[in-house]
């Protein structure tokens, strides 16, 4: 213990730590009984960033630029046990960002803790939520697999929407016409170098905010911030009611933080990165490219809007958004504070978050793709294993009708659930609608040859949904 205590009195004499760093790990801030949980989620973020920052420098140690060997590269990551390990935790630590910081910003907007002073706290948190958002989006094209390869091109097609610049922030995107080897690199040096290097500046001026105003108390109705008394109350208050940073209210951030980065560690460990798509291929326009979960929703969202409001959404979509999160300190700056006082501040949220849900949980369905990954239909769906119906059950899957279609829940959404075909149609509807198609099903002519068509029918003619009359509800009711 004595050599422990001579060595920090050493470290401290040379470079004034404690003199430092102690007022500021003591500084009051207000007691905030209630909500005290509500204020550790803006600390969370910085720790999973930090996490984010250390396994992002690991990957790019065996990263390799360029559009032949990025995906190999990753599957070399990938292979390795220490590897899969590190890419799953910055999966998931990507996410947990995401995830915290969409939290952090809500809590402060309906705290209203934008208020004077904190108009520049809320500024540059804006400006984090947006750097984040890249971050997440450039790094999801890092893996330069199909998904990752068409988010690119996605992305420039709707970045060449944007009025004027349109042209130009599409090029700029891809680092030229076509997607290649050059927009790697580029979303590569942004994803490493300048990205991190905004984020880095703004969060210690963020910090620096925070320490220089104070964290903003709890609100209460009935007591509007007036920005000519405000600092006056707020010192007052502190030293009347405040406890100091540490240990009183800083215990809650660093649990909460140990405890967030335990979970993204175990997620990492035992759930593992995401597995690579398919090598990127331009020569394939993949039918449906799909983003990581936090874009889903967006991405669903353009998928289901009518065409003719697609370019309104996607310009004026974020252009909005951005401009409230910009404008709102310098109208809202004064005035009160609690939710309670400002219902719309509520009812935004609630909008916000209720169009994310409901896009999101139907990104996850996606009814309008195919199901390319659906697995043969079990033989316990089918009913045998030998015979006409499961030959017919082969080419159900085999001709990828099964990417569209359920039977007994297994497949695809986008066309009608075919468990009762064999209830709702003749044979003879059935073969009509395999050849001649639909508006959103393929036409089979010549596609097909007649033992195929045979068997199919044979195995749609046997979908029955209707139960046996033996079987039927026992007790009646
Ligand atoms: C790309 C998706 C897709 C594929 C692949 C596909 N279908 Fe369809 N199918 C649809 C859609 C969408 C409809 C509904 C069309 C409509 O009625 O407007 C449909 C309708 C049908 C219907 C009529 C169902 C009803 O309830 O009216 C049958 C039967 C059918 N498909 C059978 C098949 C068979 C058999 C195959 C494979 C040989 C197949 N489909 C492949 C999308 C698909």
């Amino acid at each position: 213990m004595g050599v422990l205590r001579r060595t920090w009195a050493w470290i401290d004499d040379v470079t004034g730590l404690s003199a430092s760093l102690g007022p500021i790990l003591t500084h009051l801030v207000p007691r905030a009984q209630k909500t005290r949980w509500l204020y550790v989620f803006g600390s969370a973020t910085l720790a999973v960033f930090i996490v984010q920052v250390g396994t992002g420098i690991a990957l790019s140690s065996a990263y390799v630029t360029g559009s032949g060997q990025a995906y190999d590269s990753l599957l070399f990551i990938s292979r390795s046990r220490v590897g899969s390990v590190i890419r799953g935790i910055h999966y998931f630590g990507a996410s947990a960002m995401i995830v915290l910081i969409g939290i952090h910003a809500i809590r402060t907007y309906l705290m209203a803790s934008y208020k004077h002073p904190r108009q520049v706290n809320w500024l540059t948190g804006a400006a984090l939520l947006m750097f984040t958002i890249l971050m997440a989006f450039t790094g999801q094209l890092l893996r330069w697999d199909q998904g990752g390869f068409w988010t690119a091109v996605v992305a420039a097609e709707q970045a060449g929407k944007t009025p004027f610049i349109g042209h130009w922030l599409g090029h700029f995107l891809l680092a030229g016409d076509t997607a290649g080897g050059a927009t790697l690199s580029r979303f590569f040096a942004a994803h490493v170098f300048f990205i991190p290097a905004f984020i880095f500046a703004f969060l210690g001026f963020h910090l620096y905010l925070v320490l220089h105003n104070g964290i903003s108390e709890p609100p209460k109705a009935g007591r509007p911030v007036d920005p000519r008394t405000y600092r006056t109350w707020y010192h007052a208050m502190l030293k009347k009611d405040g406890v100091p940073f540490w240990p009183d209210a800083a215990w809650r951030d660093l649990f909460f933080a140990m405890l967030i980065v335990i979970l993204v560690v175990m997620l990492g460990i035992f759930v593992g990165a995401p597995a690579l798509g398919k090598p990127p291929d331009p020569t394939i326009i993949q039918a449906s490219p799909r983003p990581d979960w936090y874009f889903l929703w967006y991405f669903a969202l353009l998928s289901m809007i009518p065409k003719w409001m697609e370019n309104f959404v996607i310009v004026g979509g974020p252009a909005v958004f951005g401009l409230f999160l910009i404008l709102l300190p310098f109208f809202g700056g004064k005035g009160e504070r609690s939710p309670l006082r400002r219902p719309w501040s509520i009812l935004i949220v609630a909008f916000i978050v209720t169009i994310i849900g409901y896009y999101w949980h139907m990104g996850v369905l996606a009814p309008w793709s195919p199901r390319m990954d659906a697995p043969p239909l079990p033989p316990a769906v089918v009913g045998v294993t030998t015979g006409s119906v499961a030959d017919g059950a082969r080419v159900f899957h085999q001709k990828g009708c099964e990417y569209c279609h359920l039977v007994s829940g297994y497949g695809g959404i986008r066309g009608p659930d075919l468990s009762d075909a064999g209830d709702r149609m003749t044979r003879a509807e059935i073969a009509t609608r395999i050849f001649s198609g639909a508006q959103n099903m393929p036409s089979y002519t010549g596609n097909m040859s007649p033992q195929d068509l045979t068997v199919l029918l044979d195995f749609l003619e046997s979908r029955h949904l209707k139960p046996p009359a033996a079987t039927k509800r026992f007790p009646p009711r």
